[in-house]
């Protein structure tokens, strides 16, 4: 069974770190066998703000249709003034209601330029997944300092925060393979593989 996994990222600044650290994530689901990996980006898209019509509907309906596709999705923002990025809150405001992500398996990726990491921005992401229906992992990665950790070309600099940053790609898939693909096959309940209760 193929795994499809879809990632937002929350940064539209030219030469963001949350693109930087969203990479190595990307890198971690690229080197694994049956993910097929679907990045979006959100500048280009030209969502609009809540209850405007949008200049470009199909985009917005692609939008929505490849979300709604997913197995998992790993949502990851820069923190901005404590909270989540406005671009980040307004992808999710365009996901429709009830929402695209509801009930898929949500990994969370914060960064932030300042020392206490992007503890508000990934506790805010938590919540409104909860509030919409997806099923956010105990694991939210917040990288602090992110300005020291990665260079202008993004090259993570140290490796235990590496390591760290990977795991949201990881935790993302061993939560999809134990708690969401089904245990049993169709196939070898036919078979009469499987003993019944
Ligand atoms: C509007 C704005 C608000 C910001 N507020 C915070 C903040 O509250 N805390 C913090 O640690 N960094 C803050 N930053 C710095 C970002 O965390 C920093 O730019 C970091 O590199 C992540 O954002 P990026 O992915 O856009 O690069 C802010 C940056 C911007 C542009």
């Amino acid at each position: 069974m193929s795994i499809k996994i879809v990632t937002l990222c929350g940064s539209v600044r030219p030469g963001n770190y949350t693109a930087m650290a969203l990479e190595l994530v990307h890198d971690e689901f690229r080197k694994m066998p049956g993910v097929e990996l679907i990045p979006l980006r959100l500048d280009g898209l030209e969502l609009p703000l809540p209850g405007l019509p949008a200049k470009n509907p199909d985009a917005i309906a692609q939008f929505q249709e490849t979300v709604a596709s997913a197995t998992g999705v790993l949502l990851a923002s820069p923190e901005y003034h404590g909270g989540i990025s406005s671009p980040m809150k307004l992808a999710i405001d365009n996901l429709g209601f009830p929402s695209k992500l509801a009930g898929k398996p949500v990994s969370l990726l914060g960064v932030a330029a300042g020392t206490i990491g992007a503890i508000k921005s990934t506790e805010q992401l938590r919540a409104i997944c909860a509030h919409i229906g997806a099923v956010p992992l105990p694991l939210a990665v917040s990288v602090a300092n992110v300005q020291q950790v990665f260079d202008a070309e993004g090259h993570c600099l140290d490796a235990g925060t590496e390591k760290y940053i990977r795991r949201a790609a990881r935790n993302l898939i061993d939560y999809i393979n134990d708690a969401v693909c089904p245990k049993v096959s169709l196939e070898a309940i036919l078979r009469g593989q499987v003993e019944e209760d």
